[in-house]
């Protein structure tokens, strides 16, 4: 009997045994307890996971692609070598699971950083504002941890192909994982100062259009 064979014999034998076993309150089977080892603890911040993984390691996919345009030519890079790829695989594996680490409750920032979110207009929530937020709605907290997963998984199943055409596109996808996170918890005023700015911009642009002007000095997003 080959191993895979006696496996799947030893499951279906447990399988059995627990259909038996189990009254209605028990637990279903499981096979895999939560983590090898107790809790998860945290040590660090939110911001520092920020800061030291998951900003660095994001440029190893962020930079792999890129064009530089100057007075002494046009330079365009992209992975070649394996060593590229490599370092490109580094970044998705760092997105797919470092990501998971943001669900462990864990400061936001450093004790005593209250990020820049004092005075009018203050351009970012302080710890205690996103924590608030996530423990609002942390259904969404977890899908924008998903959608930054799913970036990763994206871009590693890109560097089993070496696919770089596809690697301009998850680059895209990975910004915006970034950013729409950001967007809704550590900085929504800016949302909120952008979608300002486009009404007042379609503003101007409809006087213009029944005044016959020029749209005067909207400014954009
Ligand atoms: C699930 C939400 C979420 C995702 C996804 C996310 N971030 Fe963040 N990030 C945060 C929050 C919240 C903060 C603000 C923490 C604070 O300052 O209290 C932050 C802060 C940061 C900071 C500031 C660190 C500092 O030292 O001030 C950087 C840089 C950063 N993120 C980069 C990234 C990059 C790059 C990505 C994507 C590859 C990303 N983040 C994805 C939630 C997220």
């Amino acid at each position: 009997m080959s191993a895979r064979a006696f496996v799947s014999g030893l499951s279906l034998a447990s399988l059995l045994v627990s259909a038996v076993a189990c009254g209605p309150s028990a637990p279903p089977p499981s096979a895999t307890p939560a983590t090898w080892g107790g809790e998860v603890t945290p040590i660090v911040s939110v911001k520092e996971l920020m800061r030291d993984v998951i900003d660095p390691l994001s440029d190893n996919i962020f930079l792999a692609v890129g064009i530089d345009v100057s007075k002494s030519g046009v330079k365009e890079w992209a992975p070649t070598s394996d060593e590229d790829w490599a370092k490109v695989r580094s970044g998705a594996v760092a997105m797919m699971e470092v990501s998971h680490l943001l669900k462990v409750p864990r400061l936001l920032a450093p004790k005593g950083d209250i990020n820049n979110s004092t005075g009018p207009d203050a351009p970012e929530l302080s710890p205690t504002a996103i924590r608030a937020k996530i423990e609002k709605d942390p259904v969404l907290w977890q899908a924008k941890i998903e959608a930054l997963r799913n970036v990763g998984r994206e871009v590693w199943d890109i560097v089993e192909r070496k696919d770089t055409p596809a690697l301009t596109d998850a680059i895209e996808h990975l910004d915006e994982a970034c950013e729409t996170c950001h967007l809704e918890f550590w900085y929504p005023g800016q949302m909120e100062r952008s979608r300002k700015l486009r009404e007042l911009d379609r503003q101007a642009r409809e006087q213009a259009a029944t005044s016959g002007t020029a749209p005067a000095g909207a400014s954009r997003p």
